[in-house]
């Protein structure tokens, strides 16, 4: 309970604090400089193909504020988007953005207020990992059980520290790094960075600043010897570069767009593979009717 209830202040107090219009203080996780844009947004719609396309109530677990336009798209054709969060301000700004479209829940994905099958599908993006080990396998379970029979929901995970492909990527990223940093006057005056939240120096300040919160990553092996038997459970991949690879190493004058559009295409050949070894997997759930535990009550 320490650990969720310093988790809920942080987003409160700083994650979910808006540094620009529209941007907030956790966008620091991610690659904004225009070199990404075409790789991000189209990782982003990754997630989509693995969606239910309609119907009545689909849940975002841990929504924060929904703070990517693509997030958008996931329910657009439902009624309406239930925002589960334990950081209240995350779901105000949230209501901001979807108004009467959606309903806002605060609670613990390890306990969702609502009965079985709810949900005709689900997301829950870079919110389980804030949970502790222990507790991860029934956050997921949990999303499992209020997904309705032929619903379909994706859950977006990071295998942190223990990426194989990150881990060998580690040397290559610290040299860059070190490379940049000797750099950094002359690449300022370039304008490399720019589109870059931190290229404004005084965000820079305030964003270095401000520690992050608690964050904990299972590994593969762990993802298929626990979670196998949930309902047509697949790894795939989400995204196989960390944010730390790619500010590092992807650069536009080193045809950074044409590596990442290469590689977005081998992600897509062999999505099993880069799910298993790159940064971010994605966990499929799929319950097809007539699995163990369908037909059970539908509706909180
Ligand atoms: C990294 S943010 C991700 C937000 C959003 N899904 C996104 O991708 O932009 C994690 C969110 O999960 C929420 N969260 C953390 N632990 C939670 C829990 N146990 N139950 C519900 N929400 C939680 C946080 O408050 C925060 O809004």
């Amino acid at each position: 309970m320490e650990i969720k209830r310093q988790v809920r202040d942080f987003y409160d107090s700083v994650g979910w604090k808006e540094i620009a219009e529209g941007l907030y203080q956790n966008a620091r996780y991610e690659d904004l400089r225009p070199v990404m844009r075409e790789y991000v947004h189209r990782c982003h719609q990754r997630l989509k193909r693995h969606l239910s396309s309609r119907g009545g109530l689909f849940l975002d677990a841990g929504s924060g504020p929904i703070q990517y336009p693509e997030y958008l798209e996931y329910a657009a054709e439902f009624r309406y988007r239930v925002c589960l969060d334990i950081s209240e301000v995350a779901l105000r700004e949230a209501r901001r953005r979807i108004g009467a479209r959606g309903l806002f829940v605060v609670g613990d994905v390890t306990r969702i207020p609502f009965k079985p099958s709810a949900f005709d599908s689900l997301t829950s993006l870079h919110t389980i990992h804030h949970l502790q080990l222990s507790e991860q396998e029934s956050g997921i379970r949990e999303l499992a059980r209020v997904l309705a029979d032929g619903g379909r929901g994706v859950i977006v995970y990071s295998w942190g520290e223990r990426s194989p492909l990150m881990q060998l990527a580690r040397l290559p990223i610290a040299i860059a790094q070190a490379v940049r940093r000797s750099l950094a006057g002359e690449m300022s005056r370039q304008g490399e960075a720019s589109g870059d939240l931190t290229a404004n120096r005084s965000v820079r300040a305030e964003l270095i600043g401000r520690p992050g919160t608690f964050t904990f990553h299972h590994d593969y092996r762990w993802a298929s010897a626990n979670l196998s038997d949930l309902p047509g459970f697949e790894i795939r991949v989400w995204r196989s570069v960390s944010t730390a690879f790619t500010r590092a190493l992807v650069y536009r004058a080193l045809l950074g767009r044409l590596w990442l559009a290469v590689l977005f295409r081998l992600e897509d050949l062999a999505p099993h593979w880069f799910g298993r070894m790159g940064q971010y997997p994605m966990f499929l759930i799929h319950k097809l009717p007539g699995h163990p535990g369908a037909g059970e009550e539908r509706r909180a």
